[in-house]
């Protein structure tokens, strides 16, 4: 049996199709207050999926999978596979200034008290925040996922990753693809603003397809346009594995000279287009 959370109805409902599992239905709404309650309305069994990603606003979104997990828990199931598609929380997963709260190690603790037995997530920011956990957690790669939807769309193309981190994401598409790869120099200057160095890029004429796991505030995602439009690239394709797109992020992506820009469904938005049920329900089965 499959239960889905407010954020992954429609992921939920594909991961149980994948998996010919039961969805089960949920009541989940607010009080007038604004407190949340949640009502589980099937026969719950040992080895529930429960699935829920907790992005924006992630803590509506964690403390329905709170009260979620916990109330399975009191049903007596032991056996709760919880799947958090995007892992909110999960770029604080150390302290970088004296009296900084872990965010991260705060979260995982409270999954793990409310009832989660493992924990499946998605190309986590961090592959530490698997050692949070005390219970087995995996982390999964959407790059093959987005390697299809590449190889459907565009023929013979230069893999970019907009910064050195998400040079593994490029290579592990490119080898996927058997194509070139290449990384550009990014500087984080604050949470809203980044600066790309200028470099050679052997990309004239060709077709780029840009890959990062985060788009957020579109920033590191423009500069990389700009750079692969001062190169001449014919055309760009932008892809992410988790597109939280805060505010106009999707329009200046557009605006910066990206001719496709495609996520993943580990989050509703517009640019969802590639699904990761059936990566999640090979890893469940
Ligand atoms: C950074 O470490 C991540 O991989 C992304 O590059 C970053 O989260 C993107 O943020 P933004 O869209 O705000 O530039």
């Amino acid at each position: 049996m499959i239960i889905g959370g407010s954020s992954s109805q429609k992921l939920a409902a594909n991961i149980a199709q994948e998996m010919g599992d039961v969805l089960c239905p949920l009541e989940s709404r607010k009080f007038p207050d604004g407190e949340r309650y949640v009502r589980i309305k099937g026969e719950v069994e040992e080895g529930v999926v429960v699935v829920q990603s907790t992005g924006y606003p992630q803590d509506e979104n964690l403390m329905e999978l709170f009260l979620i997990l916990k109330t399975i828990r009191d049903m007596g199931i032991t056996n709760i596979r919880t799947v958090i598609p995007y892992f909110g929380y999960g770029r604080q997963e150390k302290s970088f200034n004296y009296g900084e709260a872990v965010s991260a190690d705060v979260v995982c603790q409270l999954i793990e008290f409310a009832g989660a037995s493992s924990i499946y997530s998605i190309n986590l920011h961090e592959q530490s925040i698997c050692d949070l956990f005390k219970i087995p957690a995996y982390n999964l790669s959407a790059m093959p996922a987005i390697a299809n939807y590449v190889k459907d769309n565009v023929e013979d193309p230069v893999i970019i990753a907009p910064d050195k981190g998400a040079l593994g994401f490029a290579q592990e598409v490119a080898s996927l693809l058997n194509c070139q790869c290449d990384h550009l120099e990014k500087i984080r200057l604050s949470p809203e603003k980044v600066e790309t160095k200028p470099k050679n890029l052997d990309i004239e004429g060709r077709d780029a397809v840009i890959i990062d796991d985060i788009i957020s505030t579109g920033g590191t995602i423009v500069n990389a346009c700009s750079i692969l439009k001062e190169h001449q690239a014919s055309r760009i394709v932008v892809s992410c594995v988790h597109p939280v797109l805060v505010g106009d992020a999707l329009l200046k992506i557009f605006a910066a000279g990206a001719d496709d820009v495609v996520g993943t469904d580990t989050l509703k938005s517009e640019v969802s287009n590639v699904s990761v049920a059936s990566l999640v329900a090979d890893a469940l089965k």
